[in-house]
């Protein structure tokens, strides 16, 4: 194992980002996130943490917490099949290092109720869950402090996230700011760092690649489901017949071309398409052909991990080790400028 001062230490600085467990990943959570954590791992210390206590701010029934491991696993393993190395990142387990939920309280300390229930994604969620402001879980409404205290527990001042996530970010900035004018300068305003893909399609091509609107493609389905799910996208609805030219830049069958086909192809599929000599249902086929070679490297590594699940469950114990000597070190300090005396043990 690389020590914590590793590439990092000489590097850009610290990087923490988090994704809530939620199984399988697809496409869009590629090209989207961890495609851009891979890259990241060369420049800077990079700490991802799956964040299981988060997933636990809209669960409501029994049957949900019974999918929280087995979902963390999975999430794992498509983590490392995509290429993020416990040699080099540290990757562990929200809940495994408990010091965050401290953190989360005393942070709770120096954080206005107002600040909170403006957050746009808390509104959303609350309207979702089909809850009011009055009734929802006070967990719920700490979401974003919590997500500061995941951040800041480790001084990372880097956070790779998506547009989504600005607000949560803005507010993490203005929860160190009030921190540290009230205990002493203790943690660095952490940056966004905004992902530079362009916004994945599902295969309706209406709406973001999501899972819960089923339009997705996962990084571990076989080539056979892979094709399958290609042929049921969604073309230029003016299209009728073979003989009508196509509009390629209104058909997301041409968009994912662009993101997994040769230059060749893509311009091939283009003069096709415009030119009337070329079926959709064909073109479909040949998406799914350059889809599984894109997904073909992620699928060996990750069937050569499916047969190890004792290394995946080390690499995540591990890195909690690893975030919790760090994670221990903050609280120390936090404990000393808040006052408090120092924890046992
Ligand atoms: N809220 C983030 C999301 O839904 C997940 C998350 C939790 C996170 N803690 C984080 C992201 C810390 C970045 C940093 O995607
Ligand atoms: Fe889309 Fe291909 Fe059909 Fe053209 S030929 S409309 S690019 S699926």
């Amino acid at each position: 194992m690389v020590s914590d001062s590793g590439p990092a230490a000489a590097g850009k600085g610290t990087i923490l980002s988090g994704m809530r467990p939620t199984g399988r990943l697809h496409l869009g959570n590629y090209l989207g996130a961890l495609e851009n954590w891979v890259n990241l791992q060369q420049d800077y210390r990079c700490i991802y943490s799956i964040v299981d206590i988060h997933a636990l701010t809209t669960i409501e029934n029994p049957t949900d917490v019974a999918d929280i491991q087995p979902n963390v696993h999975e999430m794992a393993l498509d983590w490392l099949a995509a290429g993020i190395d416990p040699e080099q990142a540290i990757v562990f387990i929200q809940s495994q290092v408990p010091e965050v939920m401290s953190l989360h309280t005393l942070l709770s300390m120096v954080t206005p109720l107002g600040w909170l229930m403006r957050v746009p994604t808390f509104k959303e969620k609350v309207r979702q869950m089909e809850e009011t402001e009055e009734s929802v879980n006070y967990g719920l409404v700490g979401y974003p402090v919590l997500q500061t205290a995941d951040i800041i527990i480790y001084k990372a001042d880097t956070v790779p996230v998506g547009q989504d996530q600005l607000p949560h970010l803005e507010l993490a900035r203005e929860i160190v700011r009030r921190f540290n004018h009230r205990f002493g300068d203790t943690f660095p305003e952490p940056q966004a760092k905004l992902t530079e893909a362009p916004l994945i399609l599902g295969l309706e091509g209406q709406q973001k690649m999501s899972k819960s609107l089923d339009n997705h493609i996962d990084l571990a389905a076989t080539p056979e489901e892979t094709a399958q799910r290609v042929l049921t996208a969604f073309t230029d609805p003016q299209r009728q017949r073979r003989s009508d030219p196509g509009r390629p830049e209104v058909c997301n069958v041409y968009s994912l071309h662009q993101l997994f086909s040769p230059a060749a192809e893509v311009s091939q599929v283009y003069a096709e398409c415009t030119g009337a000599q070329r079926g959709c249902v064909d073109c479909k086929r040949h998406l799914a052909t350059s889809i599984n070679a894109f997904l073909e490297p992620m699928r060996e590594r990750r069937r050569e991990l499916e047969e190890r699940p004792d290394f995946v469950k080390e690499v995540l114990a591990e890195g909690g080790k690893r975030a919790r000597v760090i994670a221990r070190q903050t609280i120390e300090e936090v404990y000393e400028k808040m006052g408090l005396a120092q924890p046992s043990g």
